[in-house]
Parts: structure tokens; sequence; C-alpha cells
């Protein structure tokens, strides 16, 4: 359950925005940083607070169609099905972008990504200010996407950043992102709403993300091409068959690994270094950020990351041996968004 909405602080909040400032206020899937969207200063803020590069657009909160409306050029129909069935929630809607939009948001693009977030404090906020505001995670640009007010007020100065605590984001991952300016619509960005259900709303195929993005898919979303999600610790991810050789290393050096099977090869580790995760997927992925920051924040050598299963036939990086039974066909493209999202924040383990 969020944490009640506190109208003061709102108020408190919207008003900091109207004054050119920036905000973070907690949504579903992460934290946001906030700031008025029509405002070309505090979007050049938001940049340079979070050092951001200016090749990678920012996304625009809005509390529904009707104020996407005055930063999208236009309302496709497809956008009009997708917003119906599941806005507010974790989607993200690239759409033709307006002419008289700040062009660093779409950094220089023709488009514009928009997106209604399912928290009451971020809807407060909006409804508050009465306008579009930017909606990037508030996280320095390439580390770990907060999931409290803590892992924001741990990035940024009071100064600078106003937060709005709205207790931990239940889904935990960042918003599905896609692509509707193109004769077939093409998810970006894996998320929590996968391509099957835009396929049955829209009625038409739907494409995942290549194995490797296309010079196309880059240019059309730069934030594909960093290492991203990334904790300061060296980072590798690791297969079950690989367990046995995590398990030798973890004797001699000092690492933490984070799974959630309970492998043979793992159960004799110390609680200091096995960081168990749920192994469903809605409750890992809510748990996942938290999780590489506690790792982190051990000032360990190396962390370790079991990789999950996935059924997902665009996997990026499809283990060689499964951790687990397949997942059901429901939740299988949330094991795909984990597993991006671990793609980019590791490298992988070389031993045997
Ligand atoms: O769940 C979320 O989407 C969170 C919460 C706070 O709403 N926001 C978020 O924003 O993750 P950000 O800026 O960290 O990630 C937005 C992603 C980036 O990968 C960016 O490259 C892509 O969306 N993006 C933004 N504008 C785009 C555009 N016009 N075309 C294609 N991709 C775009
Ligand atoms: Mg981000």
């Amino acid at each position: 359950m969020p944490t009640p909405i506190n109208l003061d602080d709102v108020t408190r909040a919207a008003d900091r925005l109207r004054a050119g400032g920036i905000v973070a206020s907690p949504t579903e899937t992460v934290y946001g940083l906030g700031a008025d969207a029509l405002s070309p200063a505090a979007v050049n803020k938001v940049f340079a607070l979070k050092g951001r590069p200016a090749t990678n657009p920012l996304i625009v909160h809005v509390t529904g169609p009707e104020m996407a409306l005055r930063v999208a050029a236009s309302w496709p129909r497809r956008a009009e099905l997708l917003a119906d069935a599941f806005w507010p929630g974790p989607l993200t809607l690239v759409v033709p972008r307006r002419d008289d939009l700040p062009p660093a948001i779409t950094a220089g693009g023709a488009t514009v990504a928009v997106r209604s977030p399912d928290h009451p404090t971020a809807m407060a906020l909006l409804f508050a200010f009465g306008g579009p505001l930017v909606g990037p995670s508030a996280n320095k640009s390439g580390f770990i996407s907060p999931t409290t007010a803590h892992h924001v007020r741990d990035a940024f100065l009071e100064r600078d950043v106003l937060t709005l605590d709205g207790g931990p984001c239940s889904a935990g991952i960042e918003s599905t992102v896609v692509l509707l300016t193109e004769p077939r619509v093409r998810i970006l960005r894996p998320g929590l709403i996968g391509a099957s259900d835009l396929a049955a709303v829209l009625r038409e195929p739907v494409d995942l993300p290549g194995p490797a993005p296309s010079t196309a898919e880059l240019l059309q979303s730069p934030g594909l091409l960093e290492s991203h999600y990334a904790p300061s610790t060296q980072s590798f991810r690791f297969t079950a068959r690989q367990a046995p050789s995590v398990a030798a290393l973890a004797r001699r050096a000092r690492i933490a690994v984070i799974a959630h099977q309970e492998l043979e090869s793992l159960a004799d580790l110390d609680s200091a270094t096995l960081l168990p995760l749920p192994p469903l997927p809605r409750l890992y992925a809510a748990r996942l950020y938290e999780t590489l920051r506690e790792a982190d924040a051990r000032g360990l050598e190396a962390i370790f990351i079991l990789m999950p299963d996935t059924n997902d036939p665009n996997d990026p990086n499809p283990p060689a041996s499964p951790t687990s039974a397949p997942a059901s066909t429901a939740d299988a493209h949330i094991w795909a968004a984990i597993a991006d999202r671990l793609t980019r924040a590791t490298r992988p383990f070389l031993a045997p």
C-alpha cells in the first residue's frame, strides 16, 4: 500500500515546479524527477542534475490523453486504444511530438514519449501543477533507478530536488516503452506490460526489441545504448550451471550472490553472502533494485546475479541451462524485462 498522500506537501511541490524547480515523485514503477515539460530551463536542469547525455530523450508524465496533447502533435488510434486499456499504468507511448515542445526533451527527435503514472501522489502532483511534467527516473544517469524516497535523497541534494515520499514502488522496474509512429508497433523497452497484452488490445502484431538494437533503433531510443541500472561494484550474471564456480569463489573472495532459486551448490553460503530474491517475477521485480543497492552498499569485490530463465524467443542472453521450470506463459515477458535490466547492469561470468 502506498503511503497516503499529504496534500500540503503536494501543494508546496507544485509551487516549486511553477518556480522552475525539480520535484521527485513516487510512481508505481520507480521514482521520477519531475519538472515543467514546457519550460526549457527546467528541462535543462533535469539533464544537468541527472548527468544525462543530451542524446537521450526524457519521458513526459501526464494525467491522461487530454494532457498528452499538450506535448503530442496527434493522438493516433493506437494510442487511444492503449491508453484506454492501460492508463494510468506502466506503459509509455511514443507518439509524434508538438513543434513547440522544448527540443531537449525529445533529444531533437520527432517523437515524444508519454505516460500516465498509476500512483496517487504522482497524479495529485500532475493535477495540482496542471500541466505535463518530464518524468525520467530519479537517479544519476546510468545508475540504478530509485524505488524509495531514501534512494532519491541519497543521489540528490535537498536544495536541488524536493522529494515526495510515497513509500516503496510496487512494480519496481521501469515502464514498457512502445513505439507507435511506424508501420509496425514495436516495444523499445520491455516491462510489466508485454507484447501479447498490447497485441490483444490493438489486434495487430507487436514486435519485441531485437537481440541487439539496430542503428535505427538506437537513434530512436538512445537509452538502449548505454549501460544502465548498474551498481558501482563490478557485477556479473551467471547461470545455474555456473553456480558451483560462484560458490567456490565466494569461499575465497568477498562477494555477494543474488539468487531467486534454492540451488544446492549455493545452499551453504552464509546469509552475509547470499541475498535471496523471490522466485515469482512480479515480486522479484519489486525487490530487484533495492537488493542491488543493498549488495552495492556492502563495498564488496563483486556482485554475482543468477540470471532468470526466460521463455522469450527474443531473449538477448538466454541462459545456457535453465535455472528453473519454464515460467508460466503469462509471466514470461516479466522475466524477459528483468533479464533485460540485468544484462545492462552486469557482464557475463566467464567461468565454466
Ligand atoms: O517507469 C518509467 O518509465 C519511469 C517513471 C519515473 O515514469 N521513467 C523512466 O524514464 O524510466 P527514463 O527517462 O529513465 O527512461 C525513459 C526511456 C529511456 O530509455 C529513453 O531513451 C526512452 O524512454 N525514450 C524517451 N523518449 C523517447 C522517444 N521520444 N522515443 C524513444 N524512446 C524514448
Ligand atoms: Mg532511467
